[in-house]
């Protein structure tokens, strides 16, 4: 079986050794902003093994988490809700009572055990969350305190009312906002890919599939910084609106227009570099539009993750026939493979962002039929409207909105 995107392989500790080699390296000055809450600093007089804030932080004793209890890229098959007890960080660790998680298109490919075929169910689920800390390790306390606020990546446990984190595999962020979640996978990924692989140039053209999506939107914004002309393909006309605004010069709603036609008339001299996620008919089509010297990277095959073998099938019996003819090249992107890269593409992505010079387009279900993914059930809900393909930027599951009367989130 051919390799799922993300993560695929590297085992469920693999990783967090993105997040924590940047902050071993300082991530203090990675965003270059403390976070504004009101530091309440902790001194060790106690010599205890760890700080729980039970008092500021009503903490429950139990809590909700997602659990896969069976192998399935059926999500709803695959995952159970549990009642669990909030858990204890260690020495090292940080509990942070989530506030917002976020969906990947491979949370399937992680349920359905494609990430690690060792691991056997039940395991914890959810890649991704940003919220407060609410208690720490006695080392960890060296760095962070009570009310930090944080954003993590890859402990596979994300979709949990709290999750404990190692300290070092944590991002300090300057506030609760969804739009951090965004950047943690899917901006790197299109940051490092474009910068890596695509090598662009002014006036190349740019196609990126799956553009409106959660990691598309930054491969739109980083061809078109790059003084490309972008092509963006998306299935609905609001799609199509959000992409013209985010910059790109030819939105193409392949419901309402002939994807390969249009390139076809459109493009006559072919495309020269597509980021590609959607696998199949498409990554065919995008490999048969390439331009002489053309670089294809393959971001992922979503029209796949659904099927039992997690790929649909690919003619590429003539691959190597059409590469050479066009000097042309086809490039797999696995982000874990690119940690040398992360620090600098999280750091400038978080100063464009705070400058307003980069749109991170979050998608929290408020248009959809059921209504605002809130709470952590909602992340079923969420999983099946991302693969409805419904939604417009980055879909987020606000698992705990504040209450009346608090002042932090
Ligand atoms: N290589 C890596 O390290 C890495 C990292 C992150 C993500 N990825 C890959 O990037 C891709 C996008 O992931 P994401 O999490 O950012 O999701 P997303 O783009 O936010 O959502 C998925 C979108 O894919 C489009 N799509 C096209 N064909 C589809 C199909 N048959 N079924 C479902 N959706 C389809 C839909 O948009 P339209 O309806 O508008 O077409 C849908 O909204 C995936 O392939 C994922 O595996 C790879």
């Amino acid at each position: 079986m051919s390799s799922p995107p993300m993560l695929l392989r590297l085992g469920r500790r693999a990783a967090p050794s993105l997040i924590g080699r940047c902050r071993s390296a300082g991530t203090d000055a990675l965003f270059g902003v403390r976070p504004a809450v009101l530091r309440r600093f902790i001194v060790d007089t106690s010599y205890s093994a760890h700080f729980m804030d039970f008092k500021g932080s009503s903490i429950p004793s139990s809590m909700k988490k997602l659990v896969v209890t069976k192998l399935s890229q059926d999500f709803r098959e695959a995952v159970s809700v549990r009642t669990v007890a909030v858990p204890t960080p260690g020495d090292a660790e940080l509990l942070v009572r989530n506030r917002f998680v976020g969906i990947n298109a491979s949370d399937i490919n992680y349920s359905a055990g494609r990430y690690d075929p060792s691991v056997k169910p039940p395991f914890d689920a959810g890649f991704e969350g940003i919220g407060e800390v609410v208690g720490l390790g006695l080392s960890a306390s060296s760095r962070y305190t009570v009310g930090d606020v944080v954003a993590y990546f890859g402990s596979g446990g994300a979709f949990a009312e709290y999750t404990v984190v190692p300290a070092k595999e944590s991002v300090p962020v300057p506030s609760v906002k969804p739009e951090f979640l965004t950047l943690l996978v899917s901006g790197t990924t299109a940051y490092i890919a474009m910068k890596r692989l695509g090598n662009l140039a002014k006036g190349e053209t740019v196609l990126v599939t799956a553009a409106a999506g959660g990691t598309g939107q930054f491969a739109v914004q980083f061809a078109k910084q790059a003084g490309c002309h972008v092509i963006g393909t998306c299935s609905s006309d609001e799609k199509a609106g959000f992409l013209k605004s985010i910059g790109c010069d030819r939105p193409i709603n392949y419901s309402t227009e002939d994807l390969a036609k249009t390139l076809r008339k459109e493009y006559p001299q072919g495309i020269d570099v597509v980021y590609e996620s959607v696998g199949g008919s498409v990554l065919e089509l995008a490999v048969n539009s390439l331009a002489n010297k053309g670089r294809l990277i393959v971001i992922g095959f979503i029209s796949g993750y659904k099927t039992a073998a997690g790929i649909t099938p690919f003619n590429g019996g003539m691959l190597p026939v059409k590469l050479l003819q066009k000097s042309a090249s086809m490039r797999g992107f696995f982000l874990p493979h690119f940690i040398e890269d992360y620090k600098e593409a999280l750091r400038s992505m978080m100063q464009m962002f705070a400058k307003g010079e980069l749109v991170c387009e979050v998608d929290c279900g408020d248009m959809a039929q059921e209504g605002r993914f809130v709470g952590l059930e909602s992340v079923f809900r969420a999983v099946d409207y991302m693969y409805a393909g419904r939604n417009l930027g980055k879909v987020v599951v606000d698992v705990a909105p504040p209450t009346v009367g608090d002042s932090k989130l």
